[in-house]
């Protein structure tokens, strides 16, 4: 039996797939980020939530980091609509959740409100920066929040070549069970792995019985490595480097946010959710550009206990691979100076594929690069 209980206390699904909208005339537009939402509250990723956000859980999460009844939340989870479509849609009405054309859902719409975009880019990003690519899109999405309840009728469609990878939280579970692993520590990232990745998953292998590789794999920005070619890779790493009874890969539909600490959190609670006992949280996690310190995201769990958090998170020093030690090290392990370290990181990965270089071996595994390369050729 695994040992992770749902935040909150229970998985919520409120997938209806027979749902009958046919007298339902008001419609929601969703992008990217409302559609994976959508699928992530619908199939319990986001337990306890049962729906978009009212303005007061909005307001508790940014400025408390809670839920209104408590319970550790540290991302709002809202869905935006510009003002024209807003003048159309009444209180206390159905509307249908809509993305080009198809219906995946459908909101009992209990409150429109106008949020303080600002604000919430300072509480949540600590900028409001339009160049940070969260604050970006947070700015760009409409200027007013419908929320309520909702009910899930289809998940968006997903690449045919992956489609099994696509695991709910409960079918996650499942096979978590399947493997007879009491302890699992969930991995997120949004690129290739690398070998800082490997060896910090590694090193959480040896304490607990499994991992889950759950890479996200909705809306990144657009110089991250498309989620279609992450796959292969990990596929590719996987079957060469791995005890294949002691992992599961599986793909998480969630748009990135970059929100660096906060998003820390949020990935560790959706993860609890698919699971998860444990939670690696590296250098500069969920972070982009200089925003963030690099282990602010671990600093920030420093405030809750286990008791509330419900999973217990490994945080790692920033790994490198150290010439003179012959292997992967920290400065918690390498005693040599940086002249001998070789710094990795997937944003470095991709600049030197990008200018024709291959990473070298103590970057990133050759049968990894090999993949990249030729995947990234047929991409332009
Ligand atoms: S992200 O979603 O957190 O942005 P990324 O792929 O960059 O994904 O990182 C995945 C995880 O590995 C994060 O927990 C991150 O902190 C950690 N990480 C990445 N590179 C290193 C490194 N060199 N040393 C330690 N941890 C790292």
């Amino acid at each position: 039996m695994i040992k992770s209980i749902p935040h909150g206390g229970k998985l919520i699904n409120r997938v209806n797939d027979d749902f009958d909208y046919s007298a339902i005339t008001a419609e929601i537009k969703l992008d990217l980020t409302s559609l994976s939402d959508l699928e992530l509250i619908g199939n319990g990723a986001y337990s306890p939530l049962i729906g978009f956000m009212n303005q007061a859980e909005y307001e508790s999460v940014k400025n408390e980091m809670r839920l209104l009844n408590g319970v550790i939340w540290s991302i709002p989870i809202t869905l935006p609509i510009f003002q024209k479509e807003a003048n159309l849609l009444q209180l206390n009405r159905q509307a249908k959740l809509v993305f080009d054309d198809e219906v995946y859902g459908v909101i009992t719409i209990e409150e429109v409100y106008k949020p303080d975009k600002t604000d919430e880019a300072n509480k949540i990003y600590q900028t409001n920066d339009p160049h940070h690519p969260g604050v970006k899109k947070l700015f760009e999405r409409g200027e007013f929040y419908v929320a309520g309840p909702i009910s899930f009728i289809k998940a968006a469609p997903k690449n045919e070549e992956f489609q099994s990878y696509f695991l709910t939280p409960e079918q996650t579970r499942t096979a978590i069970g399947h493997k007879g692993w009491k302890t699992v520590v969930g991995f997120q990232t949004r690129n290739p792995v690398h070998r800082a990745h490997e060896y910090i998953q590694k090193t959480a292998l040896e304490t607990v019985d499994g991992l889950l590789l759950h890479p996200l794999v909705g809306e990144t920005k657009s110089d991250d490595i498309p989620a279609n070619i992450r796959m292969k890779s990990y596929q590719a790493l996987l079957s060469n480097y791995y005890p294949i009874q002691r992992v599961l890969l599986s793909a998480y539909p969630a748009t990135m946010r970059y929100a660096g600490p906060k998003e820390a959190i949020f990935h560790a609670i959706v993860r609890k959710n698919y699971g998860c006992t444990h939670f690696i949280v590296g250098r500069d996690h969920a972070g982009v550009g200089d925003y963030y310190g690099t282990y602010d995201a671990q600093k920030i769990f420093e405030q809750f206990s286990y008791a509330e958090l419900g999973i217990t998170i490994l945080p790692f020093e920033h790994s490198f691979y150290c010439i003179k030690c012959d292997g992967m090290a920290s400065s918690k392990t390498c005693p040599h100076d940086s002249q001998n370290h070789l710094h990795l990181s997937g944003t470095k990965v991709r600049k030197m594929l990008k200018d024709g270089q291959t990473p070298p071996k103590q970057f990133s595994r050759p049968e990894v690069i090999e993949i990249l390369i030729n995947e990234m050729k047929e991409k332009d």
